[in-house]
């Protein structure tokens, strides 16, 4: 078992959740790449993680074996499909512990699945008949943060236009924390949605919501949070969320592309109308007008990305395998490490939170006036794989004065000898560009 020297401050429990990464990184072929003749070096899982084998076999047999359309076939290989489909959607609802499968709706991303609910709340506008909830109008508002990845972003920015409403945010603390201090100015009874980020995905940020939710539910607004960063690392439960909808992407958590989940409360996506028209999705259809499918088949017009889904199911059963908890443990005990490590390199500005605490494994920097894109082509001639430039996160750069970072983020895979090499390499950068 790989076991990591904590920096002071850390508390060491005896009784952690662990696994053993070596036997965990055996499960990852692409680990055993070289890059420019040095070991693969991969820093960079909050872009996009790396596929276990059980993932990949699973894709592989699905299309082999079982491939067939859902929902529509009665013959043997359509209802094997169906079943491995609607298996996944029950195992994602178990992971994220919904209440009901039904609450779970495939979309292609986060992206897909946050613009579901806008498009929802201005089709819901337009009709007579909308749900209030929905409702948007001048006078009313829509919350973010400038936190925020463009996906929770620009979509709120849209609806705003198409409806007229307003868009607010909180802003970030020099720290990189959200700065909740105007937070009764700010959501108010003219507040109709919410929707924040859970784990930021540049400043490693994970914002504590209690206090937010408290307010959302006293204004009667309803409350969206981008879990895009926090699913695969954290062990999350919607209700313990007490969320409205949590989105989620598969491919950072070990599944593939394509493939992404939003989970909404069941009562409120009883009365959300649809937003995509299509096959699957309809009650009924006559050539004047359609009635529609109860969710989740509502939101998932047209062939859904099957295999991916099925995949994603197996992406579930590996990391319930190794334990969520263990997985956050390692994690925090990797960026506590980390933190101490990019903190002894002379001239390096990390951006968010430097504690362990409030926080993931996903650490954004500066190095002295080199670009990052200077820094990130020295690491990659080292074989180190991070990720540079705005993070689609503009907002971000903006508030702490620079156009792009570097970042470096972590996974169930990474070890503390990875960081060293981050480390040995940011040696190397100042001394390319000294
Ligand atoms: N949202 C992904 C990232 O932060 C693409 O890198």
């Amino acid at each position: 078992m790989t076991s990591i020297a904590i920096p002071s401050g850390m508390p060491q429990y005896d009784d952690a959740p662990r696994f053993d990464v070596a036997r965990v990184r055996a499960d990852f072929p692409i680990l055993d790449r070289e890059i420019n003749g040095h070991p693969l070096v991969y820093l960079d899982s909050a872009n996009t993680s790396h596929k276990p084998r059980q993932v990949l076999d699973v894709l592989g047999e699905h299309y082999a074996l079982h491939n067939a359309n859902v929902s529509r076939s009665v013959h043997t290989l359509g209802t094997e499909a169906t079943e491995a489909y609607e298996g996944a959607r029950a195992k994602i609802a178990a992971f994220i512990n919904a209440p009901s499968a039904d609450e779970v709706v495939f979309t292609k991303n986060s992206t897909e699945a946050i613009n579901i609910v806008a498009y929802a709340f201005s089709n819901a506008s337009l009709r007579p008949d909308g749900d209030p909830r929905f409702r948007l109008g001048p006078g009313d508002e829509v919350v973010i943060s400038e936190m925020e990845h463009h996906s929770n972003i620009v979509p709120w920015q849209l609806l705003c236009e198409r409806t007229g409403a307003t868009l607010r945010w909180f802003p970030v603390t020099d720290q990189g924390r959200l700065d909740e201090s105007g937070l009764e100015d700010l959501v108010t009874e003219r507040t109709k949605i919410v929707s924040l980020v859970h784990m930021s995905n540049i400043l490693g940020t994970v914002n504590a919501t209690s206090r937010i939710t408290a307010r959302v539910r006293e204004v009667g607004a309803l409350l969206l949070l981008d879990c895009s960063q926090s699913v695969p690392h954290l062990p999350i439960d919607v209700v313990d969320l007490d969320a409205d909808y949590i989105v989620f992407t598969g491919h950072k958590m070990c599944g593939p592309t394509g493939i992404g989940v939003l989970w909404g409360r069941g009562e409120l996506l009883a009365v959300m109308p649809p937003v995509f028209g299509g096959g699957s999705m309809i009650e009924t259809v006559t050539m004047a007008r359609s009635t529609f499918a109860a969710p989740p088949a509502r939101f998932e017009a047209g062939t859904p990305p099957i295999a991916e889904a099925v995949a994603l199911g197996a992406a579930v059963d590996y990391l319930t395998g190794i334990g969520m908890r263990a997985i956050q443990w390692h994690e925090k005990e990797l960026t506590a490490y980390a933190l101490d490590a990019l903190g002894s390199v002379p001239d390096l500005r990390i951006f968010g939170p430097t504690v362990p605490v409030g926080r993931g494994g996903t650490i954004s920097f500066a190095l002295g006036d080199v670009h990052p894109h200077d820094v990130g082509q020295v690491l990659d001639s080292l074989g180190v794989q991070v990720r540079v430039g705005h993070h689609c996160a503009k907002p971000v750069c903006s508030r702490f004065g620079v156009p792009a970072m570097t970042r470096a983020s972590f996974y169930l895979y990474t070890t503390t000898e990875e960081i060293d090499a981050l480390v040995a390499g940011l040696e190397q950068v100042r001394k390319v560009f000294d």
